[in-house]
């Protein structure tokens, strides 16, 4: 296959997406992608519970992906392949998706494709900006990683730094939790944030100084745990206040760590995908950092930085074009570095 419409099918944890795009030489068009979130699923459990994430994607996985036939303006047989996540994420989830996608494709003949979760999230940058030059560094901040790597032509990304512990979004999360803010917690921190001070509360910045490109957020959620129970109970504006304080510690180590990357590597792009790339101060605080350090930031259009299909199918577009495929026997894999595909 050297080009074509590609289904994507996305399941890797609460949200069940599918998505068109029409791949052709160099270039890759977003035609649909409908995302079923399931915040009303969760919501009274304060996170995402697996079980109920993964039956609820067995309701919506037919609807989901029909909408996005129908939207794209396509029939099944239209489609020249199938990409579908296969990890890593919650199992339960990961299989529903991936067994739809595998019985479509053979359902219909078509090749199909396993693709990383990560590798689909920086394949956002490239869709939003299709000049993104290689290598460049990528940052990918999402409930469960928190990481950079250095993105070439050929080959799989290589890992410059990581989280020691708890993922950016995964903080963001808990945050809300301590903020008696509702699930999902990123984006209702970043809302209450938008009111507070954020120079307010002295928060510390883990690993800001250490000589490497690691992350911990671990200690500064358990630095926000206290300063709620300090505060207890908390007015409007200290909740505001915390949020901000909060939003502005954890995206400074961000920009700092970021930004020593793209200098050692000399690189004159960084992408910056996954869920937390939505929040507006990252955004403006990076942007500000690559102009005064002069390196292009990308952004993917905040809908394609949290989780999606439209990224999925990109990425396997770009491997079935390679001559990937993979047959019944792909399996979902709950943990997987991006530099290795065992399923490949
Ligand atoms: O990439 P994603 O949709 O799913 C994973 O692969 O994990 O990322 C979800 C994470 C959640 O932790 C969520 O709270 C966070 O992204 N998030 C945000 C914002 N929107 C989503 N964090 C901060 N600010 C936001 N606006
Ligand atoms: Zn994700």
């Amino acid at each position: 296959m050297t080009g074509g419409l590609v289904l994507g099918v996305e399941s890797s944890c609460d949200e069940m997406a599918a998505a068109v795009v029409r791949a052709s030489a160099g270039k890759t068009e977003v035609l649909a992608s409908v995302v079923e979130g399931q915040a009303q699923v969760h919501r009274p459990y304060g996170g995402v519970v697996p079980e109920l994430a993964s039956r609820d994607h067995l309701r919506s996985v037919s609807a989901v992906a029909d909408a996005a036939l129908r939207k794209a303006g396509i029939d099944v047989t239209d489609l020249a392949g199938v990409a579908v996540t296969a990890g890593p994420g919650l199992l339960g989830s990961l299989l529903v998706g991936l067994s739809f996608g595998k019985a479509l494709a053979y359902r219909h003949g078509l090749p199909c494709v396993g693709v990383h979760h990560l590798a689909g999230h920086l394949a956002a940058a490239e869709l939003c900006e299709p000049d993104l030059q290689v290598p460049y560094i990528g940052l990918v901040v999402s409930g469960g990683h928190t990481a950079l790597y250095r993105v070439v032509a050929e080959g799989p990304p290589e890992i410059l730094g990581e989280t020691r512990d708890d993922a950016v979004g995964e903080a963001f999360d808990k945050v809300a939790k301590l903020l008696g803010l509702e699930y999902p917690g990123g984006p209702a921190v970043a809302r209450v944030a938008e009111n507070g001070n954020a120079a307010a509360i002295a928060l510390p910045r883990p690993m800001l100084h250490d000589p490497n490109l690691d992350f911990s957020y671990s200690g500064l959620k358990t630095a926000v745990s206290l300063a709620v129970q300090e505060r207890e109970p908390l007015s409007e504006a200290e909740r505001s206040d915390l949020a901000a304080s909060f939003e502005a510690a954890a995206t400074d180590v961000l920009v700092a760590k970021a930004r020593r990357a793209v200098a050692e590597q000399g690189a004159s792009h960084l992408a910056v995908v996954g869920g937390v790339a939505a929040n507006q101060r990252l955004r403006a605080v990076m942007g500000r950092a690559g102009d005064e350090d002069g390196f292009r930031v990308v952004f993917p259009s905040p809908e394609l930085c949290t989780d999606n299909a439209a990224m999925i199918a990109a990425a396997g577009a770009r491997l079935l074009a390679q001559g990937e495929r993979h047959g019944l026997e792909l399996s979902a894999f709950s943990r997987v570095p991006l530099s290795q595909r065992p399923w490949s």
